[in-house]
Formats: C-alpha cells, structure tokens, sequence
C-alpha cells in the first residue's frame, strides 16, 4: 500500500540532504541501493523515481534519453531489485529549462504538443524497465497518448498509474526545491487544478479512466480526502492518495520544534487517508511507516 519516492541526480557517489525536507535525499544512480535496500526489506508496494538531469532545455531531452538519469536508475534498480516495483514519474518540469511540464508556445504550455513527450518519456522509461509510468504533467489525453505509444512499442504490460486529480497548490514549495523544477515564470493554473473546484475532480478521473489508466491518484493528500473519498466511492479503480512533499515539511518542521510528535502524527496522518478511501498512499514516511507496522509497532 505504501509507495516511496526518490529522487535521483546526475553524477556518482552522491548523497545529499534536501534542507526544506528534513532526512530526504538525493542519491546518484550508484548509491541507489542504500535506500533501495530498505524500501526491499521492507517490503513496500513500491518507489517511485524522479530524475534531476544535469542538461535541462527547452523540451526536456534529457527525459527520454535511453541513458538519462533516471533511465540509468530504472535500470540499475531493476538489477538489483527485481521484485520492487519500480514507477517513473513522467513529467517534463525537472527537465525544462523553464520549469514548466509542457512544450512552451506563445509563452503558454501547449496541451497537445507535450503530448508526444510525454508518449516518449514513458516508452523510454518502460524500456528502461518500469514496472508502472506515472504522469504528473497533468495534460489532457496523457493517458490516451501514453497507452497508444507503450502498445505500439510492445509495452503492452506497463501499468499507467495517472495523476488524474492534481490541484495547482502550494503544497508542492519543498518538492520543487528539491527536483530544482519550479516554474521560472507564471505558475501551473494553466494545466493543474482549481483548488475551489471539487467537481472537475470526477471530470478528470473519469477521462484518465476512460483513457486507459489502471490506478489514479489524488494529490495532495490531507488536505483533500474529501475529493479522495468522493473519486473513491464514484470509480472502480484503486486510487492513490499522494501525500506531498509540504505535508512530510510542516510535521519534520513541526516535530524539530517539539511541538508535534512525529511518529504519531505520520500514522495519523496515513491512517486518514487509508480512512477516506486511499488504496496506495505515495508517502515520503514510506520507509518509517513500513518498519513500524513490521515491527508490530502499527
Ligand atoms: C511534477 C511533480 C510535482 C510533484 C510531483 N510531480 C511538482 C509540481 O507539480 O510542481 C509534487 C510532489 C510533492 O510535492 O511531493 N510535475
């Protein structure tokens, strides 16, 4: 049930803290399996991969580059891990030198024309060896336009695991800090969601459905189980609940102030998503959830 992310940088023997997510790391593909060792033993549902390339331009290149960081650790976890499932994140914002998760025209992301990069990205990833791609870009008809390209390049098996429900929050401050992908200009308002809007969540669950996803997920998490219970009771899909990068940040902040007890507040906090309907939680407390709950401490 429990999904870890990673982030993972160019270059080797590398392991660097994030300060605004206190006890999160970025590793280069050779020191992979420092973590990965723990996510295996533990037994979770899975990581999911993010890649910070080191050459970033205007179409992000380096995302479907067969040798590109994050196809390099696909590869190398695949190895070493055969039985983790292993999950790219397909999106183009850590791989544009703009920030933004699309193809730039007319000063606008265009939906249609990042289509094809999208497709790319996952055929490459899917290749690499990804178990399941995850699209965080938030285009309409990514799904579509992935399926359509992973069946085409015999990849008929590769799971499509779609951020189909992605509000435009501020939730997400210390992720970009730490993939180095924030917008270099205006915001994502243009492709993300409307926080006001509960209704658009259906929407968008429903075409990423109808378009082949095979699991959607909802994002963030704890400020939105509402909209996770509602996607949960409406489709037949399992659905994610992606509890991000500033919910893990206010409780490390909180925690290293004394003001709140971490490990409570985690299980809390993972529990309630599990309550209103979270099949899979992608959790930056992955790694701490799973040992507690293998050592009957849950
Ligand atoms: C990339 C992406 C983001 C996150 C996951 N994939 C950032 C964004 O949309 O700006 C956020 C994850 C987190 O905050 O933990 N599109």
């Amino acid at each position: 049930m429990l999904i870890y992310p990673v982030f993972v940088r160019e270059g080797n023997n590398i392991i660097e803290d994030i300060p605004a997510m206190p006890g999160q790391k970025r590793y280069s593909p050779d020191k992979l399996p420092v973590i990965l060792e723990r996510a295996a033993k533990n037994k979770i549902g899975g990581i999911l991969l993010f890649g910070l390339p080191e050459h970033k331009d205007e179409c992000a290149s380096s995302a479907w580059d067969d040798n590109g960081v994050i196809q390099q650790a696909i590869r190398l976890a695949k190895n070493e891990f055969p039985d983790l499932n292993i999950i790219g994140d397909v999106c183009m914002c850590e791989y544009t030198s703009h920030g933004h998760c699309g193809i730039i025209k007319n000063g606008f992301v265009d939906n249609d024309a990042t289509l094809e990069y999208l497709a790319k990205i996952a055929v490459s990833q899917a290749n690499a060896g990804a178990d399941i791609v995850a699209p965080s870009d938030m285009m309409d008809g990514h799904t579509l336009a992935i399926r359509e390209a992973l069946d085409s390049n015999n990849l008929q098996d590769t799971l499509i695991f779609s951020y189909a429900v992605k509000y435009a929050s501020s939730f997400y401050g210390p992720f970009r800090e730490a993939a180095g992908s924030a917008p270099s200009f205006g915001d994502r308002k243009s492709y993300q969601m409307d926080i006001r809007n509960s209704r658009e969540a259906l929407k968008e669950a429903m075409l990423d459905i109808q378009e082949g996803s095979d699991m959607i997920i909802v994002k963030p998490g704890l400020a939105y189980l509402d909209i996770l219970k509602s996607v949960k009771e409406k489709f037949l899909v399992p659905v994610g609940s992606y509890s991000v990068s500033g919910e893990y940040s206010m409780i490390k902040a909180a925690a290293l102030m004394g003001w709140l007890d971490e490990k409570k507040i985690a299980i809390e906090s993972a529990v309630s998503q599990a309550r209103a309907g979270a099949d899979i939680i992608i959790t930056y407390f992955a790694l701490d959830l799973a040992e507690w709950i293998n050592n009957g401490e849950i």
